[in-house]
């Protein structure tokens, strides 16, 4: 017996970010979206917790109690006094280390798989309690859809919206790490003020009317500058996207994957294949979102 769970990427369509908090997190005001690309997470009773992962990134994926969805596994047995004997297989497909939230959406899929396999029976409210013990974007991949997500990023709030959203996803040859971004981003503010973080009226009601030239007049990331700072050769990859026709162009989270609004399928596929034709990335996808949040697709 096995259970297979299907947890989608995000972008941050706002990523509003504050001051450094006292426990060092920043507050945010963080617009969700989740889009189709997906991450399989596999669980099987086994002797003793095991984690492998398959996919083109896959060697880049840590396979020790450091990885979210051991971390699940053993928060929910913990709760439930069971042992976290199982062998969790991670198909990797949203990028390493990329801003698209790849590692909280294992963590989301190993909690939900344990949930069914063990019949542990968590109710949704334990389950978000969990998932924001593991991190801050960890409760937005099991929910999915669209939300604002406040505090560090954990209490989320579900969006309207009004229509599928057509973007193209420009990886980057490394990673980024995203402590390593928020410091970058408390260095560039030191010595101004960082002002609270609100999010955008004139965005909600883009996403609520479905209006992509909207969205993509609304659209901002604060984080980006910081990512710019430690990764230069991002501006390259998204002056090519503007360039190829994008609406907007932007970092992704904490990148460094650059996310491209399209007006459409058929644009977002020309745009995808400019990009890839600009030598500016390593590999270009397609995706679209709203998307549900994790979802059991196999031995329920
Ligand atoms: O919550 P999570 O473990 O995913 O966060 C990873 C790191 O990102 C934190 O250790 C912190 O450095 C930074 N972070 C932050 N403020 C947030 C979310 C994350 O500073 N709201």
């Amino acid at each position: 017996m096995s259970v297979t769970v299907r947890v989608p990427a995000k972008v941050n369509v706002q990523l509003a970010v504050g001051a450094a908090r006292a426990d060092g997190f920043h507050d945010l005001a963080n617009v969700f979206l989740a889009v189709g690309l997906h991450d399989e997470v596999t669980v099987t009773p086994a002797d003793e917790l095991r984690i492998t992962c398959s996919g083109p990134d896959s060697d880049q994926v840590p396979l020790d109690r450091t990885n979210l969805a051991a971390r699940a596994a053993i928060a929910l047995a913990g709760r439930r006094g069971l042992d976290p004997a199982v062998h969790v297989h991670i198909t990797k497909d949203i990028p390493v280390a990329g801003g698209m939230a790849g590692g909280s959406a294992d963590g989301a899929g190993a909690l939900v798989a344990c949930d069914a396999l063990w019949g542990a029976d968590a109710s949704r409210e334990e389950l978000l309690d969990i998932c924001a013990e593991l991190g801050s974007d960890v409760p937005f991949s099991l929910v999915g859809g669209a939300a604002l997500g406040t505090g560090r990023g954990e209490k989320l709030r579900t969006l309207e919206v009004g229509a599928t959203f057509h973007w193209v996803f420009a990886m980057a040859g490394r990673g980024l790490s995203t402590p390593a971004v928020f410091r970058e981003f408390d260095r560039l503010a030191q010595g101004r003020d960082v002002p609270e973080p609100v999010v955008s009226q004139e965005l909600l009601d883009a996403l609520a009317k479905g209006d992509p030239d909207a969205l993509a007049a609304a659209v901002s990331n604060d984080l980006q500058p910081a990512a710019l700072s430690l990764f230069p050769e991002l501006a390259g990859t998204l002056a090519a996207g503007r360039s190829a026709g994008a609406l907007a162009a932007l970092v992704s989270g904490s990148g460094p994957t650059t996310a491209f609004l399209a007006r459409d399928a058929g644009s977002a596929a020309k745009v995808a294949a400019a990009l890839g034709a600009s030598g500016t990335c390593r590999t270009v996808r397609t995706a679209a979102g709203p998307v549900p949040g994790a979802t059991v697709v196999a031995g329920a």
